[in-house]
């Protein structure tokens, strides 16, 4: 390693959470930082290179019962390192997957420990620049970059399949996608920053609900047309409700991955009542149940609903 990249891997490390990193972190941390080639020849992107700093095994599990990894997923993890999440998601949670690192050298590790555990056909690394992969295939999504990378990846990541599931380590999106679960965690092994904790994020890819929604209430239940007008930020929904045309009280209005659950409350009449609305979104039609909540009784029903944007 030329000076002048050993300063910036220093740099770097010190951008993942400590202050001052010795070199003997990343040593202990069991490799050499990661290259790429514009890195070797000079051209060192201080907010984009992000220098391998592994996860601790704990703080891999973690991650991995945050984001309900299960024999279904197939998770991918952006700069994979020695493979370790990939490996532990595949090895104890049942899941397949795969990792792409720049590194060639860290994905012949992880290629070497995916044989050695006898699950190289359910745990694949890939060389590639996280900055051209494809991601679509992944229900899961596991990342530990940098705060500049987070933000460049927000958009691609945020267009993933509606419920696709992403863990981050540290470091957050773009600041108005807010995750849906964040904690903190001590790790008394942690090869960087000075307070031994870590924070770990979870956000659920919601389905783009924003437009206005319209379908009919059953005769059964006094018939009528409701309309819902929603505005959407990520999975921060506003919205609006009218039934034949009269504003109508809306509560509970929420997106879940591809799950949108709102109530009606008809104010203003003699009558109260809750009419519950549970269903998944696929494109422009939304398909679930409906529970009608009258003074005297309950039922439910099947429903659907469409979009016009
Ligand atoms: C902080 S480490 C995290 C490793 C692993 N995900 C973990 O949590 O243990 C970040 C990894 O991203 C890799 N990386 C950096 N830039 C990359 C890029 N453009 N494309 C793919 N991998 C990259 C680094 O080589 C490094 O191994």
């Amino acid at each position: 390693m030329t000076p002048a990249r050993a300063l910036s891997v220093l740099v770097l490390v010190a951008a993942m959470g400590a202050v001052l990193v010795p070199a003997t972190v990343l040593a202990q941390a069991g490799t050499a930082p990661a290259t790429r080639s514009s890195a070797d020849a000079g051209i060192v992107d201080e907010d984009t290179d992000t220098p391998y700093v592994p996860t601790p095994a704990d703080v891999v599990e973690r991650m991995l019962h945050l984001a309900g990894v299960g024999k279904g997923d197939y998770l991918i993890d952006i700069g994979s390192g020695d493979g370790r999440i990939v490996l532990t998601a595949v090895a104890k949670f049942g899941a397949r997957g795969h990792g792409i690192e720049i590194d060639p050298r860290l994905i012949e590790r992880s290629r070497q420990s995916a044989k050695k555990m006898g699950i190289s056909d359910r745990a694949q690394f890939l060389t590639q620049d996280l900055f051209e992969s494809d991601f679509s295939k992944a229900t899961v999504v596991s990342l530990y970059l940098l705060p500049k990378v987070m933000q460049l990846l927000t958009p691609k990541l945020a267009a993933l399949r509606p419920g696709t599931r992403i863990v981050s380590h540290d470091y957050a999106m773009l600041a108005d996608w807010q995750p849906d679960i964040s904690l903190r965690m001590f790790v008394p092994d942690k090869p960087v920053g000075r307070d031994r904790h870590s924070t770990l994020m979870l956000w659920t890819v919601p389905a783009q609900v924003a437009g206005r929604w319209a379908f009919e209430l059953p005769a059964a239940q006094g018939g009528g047309r409701v309309e819902l007008a929603v505005s959407q930020s990520y999975q921060m929904l506003t919205g609006k409700a009218t039934l034949n045309g009269q504003p109508v009280e809306l509560a509970g209005l929420r997106i879940d991955g591809e799950r949108f659950r709102f109530a009606l409350e008809p104010s203003g009449r003699a009558e109260r009542f809750r009419h519950e609305f549970d269903g998944l979104v696929k494109g422009d039609t939304v398909a679930g149940t409906a529970t009608f909540n009258a003074r005297a009784s309950a039922a439910t029903a099947k429903w659907e609903a469409r979009l016009a944007r």
